[in-house]
Order: C-alpha cells, then sequence, then structure tokens
C-alpha cells in the first residue's frame, strides 16, 4: 500500500505581494449577474483588469471550473488560478462547503504545481476550518498498482499556504485537525481502492493493526474463525463460509482515561461481495471491492478519535468476510443462528452485510455504549432513493439527528430516512425468528435498518441509542472526480463521525 503523502499547512496575513508558492488560488462565484471575484488579496489593478473580462476569459463562476492564468508578478505567484465556488449559498453551512469544496477542488486540480497558497474568503475560524479540511481532502493521490510514468509522476500538492487574519492558536488546532482528518480520509480511501486480492479479512485485520500502531490508548483484538465459532457469530461466519479466506472481527478501542461517555462503531466490512450463491449479475459485481468502506471509515475514525486525544471512549467493531459462492458457501433457506441467539433464515445470500452487522450489533450492545452507530454499503435501495452523493441515516429520532447535524458540519450529505413500524412484518419468517429479505423490492433500504434494529441492545437505562449510516452510493465514486472527492474511494461518512465523536466528546 502506497503511504499517504505529506502535506503542510500553514496560515500567512493575506498580501498577495508575499506569496511564496507556486499558484495563487483565488475564488470566483457564480452571482446572479455573472461571474464575480470572491474577496482576495489581489491588488486593486489585478482585480480591476480580472474583473471585467471574466466572462470573456470563459469563466462563470461554476463549481470546479478552474482557470489556470499568467500571474504576471503582481499576484506574488507564478500562476493565478481561478476556482469556481458555485451560487452564494443561503444558509452558514453551504457557505463553508462552497469554500471547503473550492479549495479541495483546486488543490485537487492543481496537482504537479507543488505548493499553493489558498486566498478565499477565511475571516472567522470555521471558514479557515473548512479550507484546510478541503485541502486536506484535496490533495490526495492514488496511484494503486499503476506502473507507468504519468502514473506514478503525479504528485499531488505537498505544500499549502492559507490566507486568513485569523491567525490565532484556535486556528493553527483546526490545521491541524484538517490533517488528522485528511490522514483519516485518505486511509479509508485506499484501503476502498485496494484491490480484493491483496485486502481479504485477515489482511484488512493486518492493516487495521498497523493503523492503530502506536496510538497512545488504542488496542485492538482479532477474532479469527475458531473465536467466532466460539463466541457465536453465526452471522460472520455464515456469509465468511463460501471462501477460502476465513472472516474476522476485528475490535479496535481507544479508551483515554476519564472518559465518560462511550460511543460503539460497527462497519460492514465485505471484503468482496459476488452476492454468494445468489449471485450477482456481472456487471453489478463491479465496485464490490468497496463493499468494506464502513468498516474502513469506523476503523479511521476511532485512529482519528485518538490522534485529536478526544475526551471520549470509541469501540470500532470491522465485521470482516468475503461474499463468495462455493460448496461450502451459504445456501439460501439455511437458518443461521446469530451472536445472542435469534435465528435468521438466509432467503438471499447477497442480503449478507446485515448478517454481519447483526452479529456486531449484538456484541457491541454487550458492553452497553451511550450511543451505538453503524456504518454501511447496504443497499443498492440506498442508491436508487438518495443517489451518489447523499447518504441516508436511519434509528432513533435523537441519534438520527445528531448525525445530520454532525455531518452538516462536516460538509457530507446525510438524509433521515424512517424505520416504520409496519414494515418489520416483512421480516417475519416461518421456520425462524427472522428472515434476512422483506417481501419484495420497495423500501429496501428501510427493511435492511428494521432488520438490523432487532440487534440493537438495551442497557439498564433501556434501548441503547442507535443510528444506521447506509453509505452504498457515497462510498464509492464511479464517476469523475468533483470538488475535494477522487474517483473510486470518497473517505464517505469518516469526517461526520468524527464531527458527532467531537459533540458527544464536548457534552
Ligand atoms: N453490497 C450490497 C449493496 C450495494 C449495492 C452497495 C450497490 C453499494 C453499491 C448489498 O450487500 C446487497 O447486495 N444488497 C442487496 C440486498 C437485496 C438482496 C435484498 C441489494 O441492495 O440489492
Ligand atoms: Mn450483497
Ligand atoms: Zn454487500
Amino acid at each position: 500500500m502506497t503511504e499517504s503523502h505529506e502535506l503542510a499547512l500553514s496560515l500567512a496575513a493575506p498580501d498577495a505581494a508575499n506569496v511564496s508558492t507556486k499558484a495563487l488560488v483565488v475564488g470566483v462565484h457564480a452571482g446572479p449577474d455573472g461571474p464575480e471575484l470572491a474577496p482576495s488579496a489581489l491588488s486593486g489593478s489585478v482585480r480591476e483588469g480580472l474583473e471585467g473580462v471574466l466572462e470573456d476569459l470563459g469563466i462563470s463562476g461554476a463549481a470546479d471550473q478552474l482557470h489556470r492564468l499568467p500571474g504576471f508578478g503582481d499576484a506574488g505567484a507564478d500562476v493565478l488560478a481561478l476556482i469556481g465556488l458555485g451560487r452564494p449559498g443561503a444558509q452558514e453551512s453551504e457557505t463553508l462547503e462552497a469554500l471547503r469544496y473550492g479549495a479541495g477542488s483546486a488543490v485537487r486540480q492543481l496537482a504537479g504545481l507543488g505548493s499553493v497558497t489558498v486566498d478565499l474568503p477565511a475571516s472567522s475560524l470555521e471558514e479557515v476550518s473548512a479550507i484546510a479540511e478541503g485541502i486536506a481532502f484535496g490533495a490526495f493521490y492514488d496511484v494503486g498498482q499503476r506502473t507507468s510514468a504519468e502514473a506514478t509522476e503525479r504528485e499531488p500538492i505537498t505544500e499549502a499556504v492559507i490566507f486568513s487574519p485569523v491567525r490565532s492558536e484556535e486556528a493553527h488546532e483546526a490545521l491541524a485537525r484538517a490533517l488528522v482528518l485528511g490522514e483519516a480520509v485518505d486511509h479509508t480511501r485506499r484501503l476502498v481502492n485496494e484491490a480484493p486480492n491483496s485486502l481479504y479479512p485477515d489482511s484488512f485485520a493486518g492493516r487495521a493493526l498497523e493503523r492503530i500502531a502506536g496510538l497512545d490508548d488504542v488496542t485492538a483484538e482479532v477474532l479469527d474463525e475458531a473465536a467466532l465459532e466460539e463466541g457465536g457469530f453465526g452471522g460472520i461466519l455464515g456469509v465468511g463460509k463460501g471462501s477460502a479466506r476465513p472472516p474476522r472481527l476485528v475490535v479496535v478501542d481507544y479508551s483515554p482515561e476519564g472518559a465518560e461517555r462511550h460511543v460503539a462503531l460497527v462497519g460492514k466490512g465485505i471484503t468482496f461481495d459476488s452476492g454468494g450463491l445468489s449471485l450477482k449479475p456481472g456487471g453489478s459485481m463491479m465496485t464490490m471491492k468497496c463493499d468494506m468502506a464502513g468498516a474502513a471509515a469506523a476503523l479511521n475514525a476511532v485512529a482519528a478519535a485518538a490522534e485529536l486525544r478526544l475526551p471520549v471512549r470509541v469501540t470500532a467493531r470491522l465485521c470482516l468476510a468475503e461474499n463468495l459462492p462455493s460448496g461450502s458457501a451459504t445456501k439460501p433457506e439455511d437458518v443461521l443462528t446469530m451472536r445472542g441467539g435469534t435465528t435468521v433464515e438466509v432467503l438471499n445470500t447477497d442480503a449478507e452485510g446485515r448478517l454481519v452487522m447483526a452479529d456486531g450489533l449484538a456484541h457491541a450492545s454487550e458492553s452497553a455504549p451511550d450511543l451505538l452507530l453503524d456504518v454501511a454499503t447496504l443497499t443498492g435501495a440506498q442508491m436508487v432513493a438518495l443517489g451518489g452523493r447523499c447518504s441516508a441515516v436511519m434509528g432513533d429520532e435523537q441519534a438520527r439527528s445528531s448525525v445530520v447535524r454532525a455531518a452538516e458540519r462536516a460538509g457530507e450529505e446525510f438524509w433521515p430516512m424512517p424505520l416504520p413500524d409496519y414494515m418489520a412484518q416483512e421480516l417475519k419468517s416461518p421456520v425462524a425468528d427472522l428472515k434476512n429479505v422483506g417481501a419484495g423490492r420497495n423500501g429496501g433500504m428501510l427493511i435492511a435498518g428494521l432488520f438490523l434494529r432487532e440487534f440493537v441492545g438495551s442497557s439498564e437505562e433501556g434501548r441503547i441509542p442507535w443510528a444506521h449510516l447506509d453509505i452504498a452510493g457515497p462510498a464509492f465514486n464511479e464517476g469523475s472526480p468533483y470538488g475535494y472527492t477522487p474517483k473510486e474511494g470518497t473517505g464517505a461518512a469518516v469526517s461526520t463521525l468524527v464531527s458527532l465523536l467531537e459533540d458527544v466528546a464536548g457534552a
């Protein structure tokens, strides 16, 4: 696996005469009456010169539109890069996301230039923070296993200076936080991108141990197939049975001294989802290496929490299995006994995520956390409902709302979805406590959420607060890069989970 590259972030007083980097990035809004230069440190003459010709230069201010112009000395840098910021947003969170997205898009597109100065409106701590995050997320490039010079010579930006009048202690902390988040998102993307012949349950477990090596107060335990048998993890074992590569459950625990609250995360880690004996058509199997994105996000959220020294205990369970058909695979109509004793009739082996997650949720519930969150590329229905950029969140109203709020701050889209009680009828089986699919195709995302709810336990204080994050669409970008999002693995949910952990830690 390629090491994530180094990125240096710093703050400087806005002064175009003092740019020490290759390119100066300035924003352009798509205003109601045409393109408008965003406030920047450009000198009056450059600004005036540009303002009149933006349209003639083909600059509209549309998001992701990047134009490179010569700096001509006056801009301080060799290259003046104008990045579209889209239409000015009405809400503060929209404005911040436009900055995060624009900074990230510019940095991503300017890969190869080495260093940039980002001169976007950054007059508040929140703005500095959003810009720093965008840079950290955008300065990413995964060469993968390509060996051509064209692929290997493309270096993401390694140095970025942010122009801002805000250079307080908090602002410097925001940069450090952005780097931690960037690292977590970067690592998640690389895990998702890794080919499934090298990333399988046991090697994923190894990657998890490497990721947390050296982090204070973090421990990990890997349960192999014998330990899973011993512990009655019938869901993870049942899904993993068809593969020559046995399943694993990894428990990663960050437990700082004095933490008063405990958050449990459960991540879906299907390192490849062929559907099993209910085999997917070939076309639908494309992208199914991404079916471990939830586990990758959960792992990296714990690592980031530890790096940020958040005063909250966080335990992630990574439910790792490879879903393949074979003579030893689980068959439709098999009945599995899950962790905790609930029996499940498997009618479709392609609804495997909920089976491994059920064990993870039941196991996590045993430790009675204050909050239980699961994150999974769980259903195709999620993408049908919300498309490729908006995730879904279900569960208890309070937990669900806190995810929505955290996501808004993180600049990710999580839309609240219901779990209607009447639909749970569809999960009744004549031979077991539950079956793993509903009656038809309708509401498939909600059915999956209702299935998971059956495995959320109680503590002395009642039902454990729980939310379920379905990231099937947003976890993997099949199209072109946009904003700070590259092709393939996106790192979806990492930033939202970290923001939520910060909320819990601060409460
Ligand atoms: N991993 C898939 C869901 C998925 C689909 C994620 C597309 C990302 C992109 C999941 O295991 C699955 O196959 N779900 C089935 C459930 C059905 C059999 C009830 C689906 O959504 O078709
Ligand atoms: Mn499946
Ligand atoms: Zn799956």
